[in-house]
């Protein structure tokens, strides 16, 4: 079964947050000024219920191609017997494959039980190898330690593993080195992002990003690169190798190299909103049909006629727009 949208892009890869609330205030995403004691997190009914995902999964799989589903938040792993659900959505038939993003803290508790579950990779993000750098960054002073021993927790219970890393100017490009050497030598796949315009309370500004050409020479000047070809149609990383080796190094270039064109992705927000773009202004609500006595062919249909209509590029887009627009926040739909 496929659904294409006004641009030809089928759908393949469901992103589903499970939760907007994090352990993190990372700077770029939720900063703390913002992020405070009195911010309104979603409340428990209003987050669909695992069994409400475990259906609309299902849905997404068998009648509009989905074949990739990844679980993200806020911090994944903040919601309540998160494993349960990963029981159920690996446990249905045409999930190829299903992975999550997370800060990594608490996977020494839950990756073995995640992993038992039926999860096969994950990304943990990490954007300096220096306490003080790392602890500003996430904004509550956590170790680089503590990400490291998620790391390995995730790698021993025999996890894929891939780290994230947002550089942004001013802030860690001069971390990019170090951090392709240490994973290197780990044996883990890093991967760069550049800062991004997500959401409306990052203070992004053009002059802030990294840009991917950038990041390629830092390296390149110290361990020699040659690219490779993607893994799959529509990946979002451009990958590298050092020469001669198998070690690769990917590129999240969306803001100096926008990739809309193969997007096969929608998101599903906690309490249950469909948003075809990351930087969508508004969702689709699912959670009402979800609720109400609809049956599994009225909400199918209900879901490929949103597909249908989708015609998001908005990296593409970036330089073309004058005004700025409202936004779903990063923590809302997990990046
Ligand atoms: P693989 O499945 O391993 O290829 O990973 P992935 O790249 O799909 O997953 P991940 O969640 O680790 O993505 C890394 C980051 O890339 C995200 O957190 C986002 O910041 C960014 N990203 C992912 N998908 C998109 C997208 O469709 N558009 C844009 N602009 N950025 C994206
Ligand atoms: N720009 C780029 N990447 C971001 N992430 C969160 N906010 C931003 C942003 N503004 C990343 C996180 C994590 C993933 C969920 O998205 O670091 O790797
Ligand atoms: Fe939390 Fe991830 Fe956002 Fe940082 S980037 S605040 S760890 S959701
Ligand atoms: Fe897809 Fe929107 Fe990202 Fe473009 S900007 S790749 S349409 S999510």
């Amino acid at each position: 079964m496929e659904v294409l949208d006004q641009l030809q892009r089928p759908l393949r890869d469901l992103r589903i947050s499970v939760t907007d609330k994090c352990n993190f205030r990372c700077t770029y995403c939720m900063p703390a000024e913002i992020f405070g004691p009195d911010y309104p997190f979603l409340k428990r009914d209003e987050l669909l219920s695992f069994e409400e995902l475990e259906r609309v999964t299902t849905l997404f799989v068998e009648k509009l191609g989905v074949k990739k589903v990844r679980i993200t938040g806020g911090e994944p792993l903040m919601r309540k017997n998160l494993p349960e659900l990963i029981s159920k959505l690996s446990a249905i038939p045409g999930v190829e494959d299903i992975a999550m993003t997370t800060n990594g803290s608490l996977l020494p508790k839950y990756a073995i039980e995640l992993k038992d579950a039926g999860l096969k990779r994950v990304s943990i993000s990490l954007d300096s190898l220096h306490d003080e750098i790392f602890g500003n960054i996430n904004g509550k002073g956590v170790t680089v330690q503590t990400v490291l021993d998620g790391i390995d927790a995730a790698a021993e219970a025999g996890l894929q593993v891939k780290i994230n890393m947002v550089v942004k100017k001013g802030m860690n490009e001069n971390e990019i080195v170090p951090m392709a050497k240490f994973f290197r030598e780990k044996g883990h796949i890093l991967r760069f992002i550049e800062f991004m315009d997500v959401g409306n309370t990052n203070q992004w500004k053009l002059d802030d990003v990294y840009p991917k050409k950038q990041i390629i020479e830092d390296i390149n000047k110290v361990m020699p690169l040659e690219p490779i070809a993607p893994n799959y149609v529509g990946e979002v990383a451009t990958r590298y190798r050092y020469i001669g080796t198998e070690e690769e190094i990917g590129l999240i270039s969306s803001v100096s190299d926008a990739f809309c064109s193969s997007c096969n992705r929608a998101r599903l927000s906690a309490d249950g909103k469909l948003y075809t773009c990351l930087f969508a202004t508004k969702g689709h609500d699912i959670r009402t049909p979800l609720r109400s006595d609809l049956s599994d062919e009225e909400v199918s249909s209900h879901l490929s006629d949103l597909w249908i209509r989708r015609k998001d590029r908005y990296s593409e887009e970036r330089s073309e727009l004058t005004i700025n627009r409202e936004k779903v926040e990063m923590s809302r739909i997990g990046g």
